[in-house]
């Protein structure tokens, strides 16, 4: 047995088995991020294209069309098309966080300024309905306009929902799947679709991306709090520090006492933060549980991904999917 792939993730085991693809989307990418008008463009998407991430969601479009036995070229246009949505919003979504730090490098914004930081996010969106388009297919654009508008509704949401001590976990889960499961959901149900997939397994693939997405946000919120910067590539405690009601602080402020609540009245309702403030605020989240509570919903969510591949066509890609199921919630260990 090769022990390299008994110790790889499902995420390197999902990009060893779409190599050629992933290539291909790679290739694409770089020829269309280009920009000889503006050099500033390509300064701009090289510094946080070359950067790598994950490629998660291109993974995803491409794995739903090689399942469902896809063949023509346009399963590269479309990983491309959402990978270039993705990277679109990290450049708007740093501006408005204000980070400083994304894949493990300095942000546009804080390297060059906001106003490039969203410009370029403007064009990157703008190739990316170009991108789209070339596929020719009407219910493909329909699929990544509809994400790209939810995307944009969830981080409004949001961003009207922080420091707001009422916000509900009902609230929650409608910014989360509209910032990052969206476009999830929107990435293997373009790849089923492109495949021209039955309506049941485009269905399937649809419910198995939001699900994961969703299960992905809960993770990325917990990291905020629990993780390492040399690990995630981004700065923890921006979440608490931006006033962000995620689902750990929901659930901490559901159990509060007079005192901590008024904490939480102080440094979230208000935003008067201290030296210090987020190390008591981890401890409540500890004190009640309220980490472990979320990982364990992102658990749920995680298996309810798994259980739509029972509807999908049997395929060697088909248990890396479920494994990366499990994976989104395992890489907070
Ligand atoms: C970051 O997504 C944005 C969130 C939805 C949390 P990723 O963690 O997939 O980012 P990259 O592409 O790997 O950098
Ligand atoms: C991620 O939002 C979703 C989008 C970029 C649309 P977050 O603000 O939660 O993600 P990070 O932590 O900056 O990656
Ligand atoms: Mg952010
Ligand atoms: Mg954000």
């Amino acid at each position: 047995m090769n022990l390299d792939v008994a110790a790889s993730t499902p995420l390197d085991r999902l990009s060893a088995a779409l190599t050629a693809d992933l290539d291909a989307v790679n290739a694409m990418i770089r020829a269309r991020m280009a920009s000889e008008h503006a050099p500033r463009i390509p300064q701009v998407t090289a510094h946080l294209i070359e950067a790598g991430g994950k490629r998660l969601r291109p993974m995803l479009t491409l794995a739903a069309a090689r399942l469902c036995g896809n063949r023509g070229p346009y399963h590269v246009h479309l990983a491309a098309t959402v990978e270039f949505i993705h990277t679109a919003t990290l450049l708007h979504d740093d501006v408005v966080d204000e980070s400083h730090q994304r894949r493990g490098r300095p942000t546009a914004n804080l390297l060059w300024d906001n106003q490039s930081s969203v410009l370029v996010g403007d064009y990157l969106f703008a190739r990316s309905f170009q991108l789209m388009v070339e596929t020719g297919s009407i219910r493909v654009l329909d699929i990544l306009a509809n994400a790209a508008a939810t995307i944009a509704e969830g981080e409004v949401l949001q961003l009207t929902a922080a420091g707001n001590l009422a916000t509900t976990e009902e609230t929650y889960l409608k910014i989360v799947r509209g910032k990052t499961a969206a476009l999830f959901s929107a990435a293997t149900e373009v790849g089923g679709v492109i495949a021209g997939a039955p309506e049941p397994v485009v269905r399937a693939l649809y419910d198995y991306g939001d699900a994961l997405g969703v299960a992905f946000q809960m993770v990325d919120d917990l990291l905020d709090f629990g993780g390492t910067a040399a690990v995630i590539g981004k700065n923890t405690g921006d979440d608490f520090r931006e006033r962000k009601l995620t689902l750990p602080i929901i659930k901490a402020i559901a159990a509060a006492d007079a005192e901590e609540r008024a904490f939480w009245e102080r440094t979230i309702g208000k935003g008067r933060q201290e030296e210090g403030d987020l190390a008591q605020a981890m401890a409540l989240l500890t004190r009640h549980g309220a980490l472990e509570q979320v990982r364990q919903e992102a658990l749920r969510w995680a298996a309810h991904a798994r259980a739509q591949l029972d509807l999908v066509p049997a395929h060697e890609i088909r248990p890396m999917l479920a494994d990366l199921a499990d994976y989104v919630v395992a890489r907070l260990n």
